[in-house]
């Protein structure tokens, strides 16, 4: 920022006029590039390929004599609840393994809590007048997109560098009935990449809801998506916190493989206390007879065990590791005087902030030249970024080649929004 503020009005109109000759540049290039959203690339999809060739009719009949190809068994395979629950942090009991994505779990039990409410809970989320979910921002769109479909109000809540801002999800939800619950990517968080600390954790488990009906959606999605072998978060496992301050039926946790094995096609689970998972089999029976055993069963198959995912995991690590690298280099030496970012150590994105007011602009530059990003102020409530600033970075999918051409193009748009900025000031 200093050499722009430094500068007179002339000299930022002259500076502008070369920026945007480069910009020009780069629309003669008809870049076709989308980095909207955190999707694997083709070549971490074909790591789990044998998958598809690795049951045979031997297989179809399980220890217990259950035909994975027939109806039944709502709460999952033993074998999938094992590897899910191992991967969790939690017993088979606890865990429900359901179709392939987590995302559509979330919003299964946010429609049955409300129109018929949870366990323990007297009434549907429903009955109470203005429901309402705490968020914490920057964060997860399509977390907010079910609460908003729903007319639940969302509050937001700072993203603090050890988690949400607790003193704050405290106060809210111990005086508040109309609070029935909050989103959180504990882990490698979307977009921040922040971990929760234990002491975050911990007081999430100890929350004395003055709902009796609150649940925290605790959202695992990058629990084993580390970067770095030697350099890893540790989150600490929330269930076990609660099981302690007695809290067990307040969570619900989510993880699926969709970025291990298949996005859309793997394997997605609950987590709950094992009265939690008594009631929602019976509201999930309702709606299913059973879900995919034939894909748990290649999973546990490919994968054997929790050790196995890991491995895997690694492979996935040495392939996203040169494409963060490559954003993260181009930033460093291209607008780190006039942006912030964070340097994630897993997970599938960068969260990067330009001056207030320019991430609209920012995101417009790019796809009028041929980039696409995720859309400004996706990461808030409502699709608002109050301070028009933050742009979540999905560098997975494309190439590292694309990545540096796409970054570089990103801090000329970074650059030009700036110093239109600075001319308005
Ligand atoms: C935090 C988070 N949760 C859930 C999902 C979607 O998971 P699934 O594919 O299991 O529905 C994503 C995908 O980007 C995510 O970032």
């Amino acid at each position: 920022m200093s050499s722009y503020t430094s500068m007179n009005a002339a000299e930022l109109q002259e500076e502008l006029s070369s920026l945007m000759q480069l910009y020009k540049d780069y629309q003669e290039m008809k870049l076709s590039l989308n980095m909207s959203r955190g999707r694997p690339a083709k070549e971490q999809m074909e790591l789990a390929q044998g998958m598809l060739s690795c049951l045979g009719p031997e297989d179809m009949t399980l220890v217990n004599g259950t035909d994975v190809r027939n109806y039944g068994v709502l709460e999952g395979i033993p074998e999938a609840r094992k590897l899910m629950g191992d991967l969790m942090g939690l017993r088979p009991e606890e865990v429900i393994v359901c179709g392939s994505s987590s995302l559509n779990i979330m919003y299964d039990l946010v429609s049955h809590a409300y129109t018929h409410g949870v366990y323990g809970g007297a009434n549907p989320w429903c009955k109470t007048d203005h429901p309402k979910f705490l968020c914490p921002v920057p964060g997860y769109d399509r977390h907010f997109a079910i609460t908003e479909y729903f007319g639940i109000d969302m509050i937001q809540i700072p993203m603090k560098a050890d988690g949400p801002d607790m003193d704050l999800i405290e106060s809210y939800v111990s005086s508040d009935p109309s609070v029935k619950g909050i989103w959180c990517v504990p882990k490698y968080s979307n977009p921040q990449g922040i971990t929760y600390s234990d002491e975050v954790v911990r007081r999430m488990a100890r929350l004395k809801p003055a709902a009796d009906d609150f649940r925290i959606f605790w959202d695992n999605a990058y629990a084993v998506h580390d970067l770095y072998e030697d350099d890893q978060d540790h989150l600490l496992n929330i269930m076990d916190e609660c099981k302690k301050a007695g809290t067990e039926n307040q969570v619900y946790e989510f993880f699926s493989t969709s970025k291990i094995s298949f996005a859309g096609g793997g394997m997605a689970a609950l987590g709950a206390s094992e009265a939690n998972i008594r009631h929602l089999s019976q509201q999930f029976s309702v709606q299913t007879i059973g879900w995919n055993k034939l894909n748990m069963l290649f999973h546990v198959k490919f994968f054997g065990d929790r050790q196995g995912v890991l491995d895997h995991m690694k492979k996935h690590a040495a392939l996203l590791r040169p494409k963060f690298a490559a954003v993260l280099d181009i930033l460093k030496q291209e607008v780190a005087d006039i942006a912030s970012w964070n340097v994630p150590k897993g997970g599938y994105f960068i969260s990067f902030d330009t001056m207030e007011g320019c991430a609209k602009r920012v995101v417009a530059l790019c796809k009028e030249a041929g980039v696409v990003l995720t859309g400004a102020g996706a990461t808030y409530p409502y699709g608002k970024d109050p301070h028009d600033s933050n742009i979540r970075i999905a560098p997975t999918s494309v190439s590292v080649e694309e990545l540096r051409l796409a970054t570089t193009l990103l801090c000329l748009c970074v650059k030009i929004a700036t110093v239109e900025k600075l001319l308005q000031a």
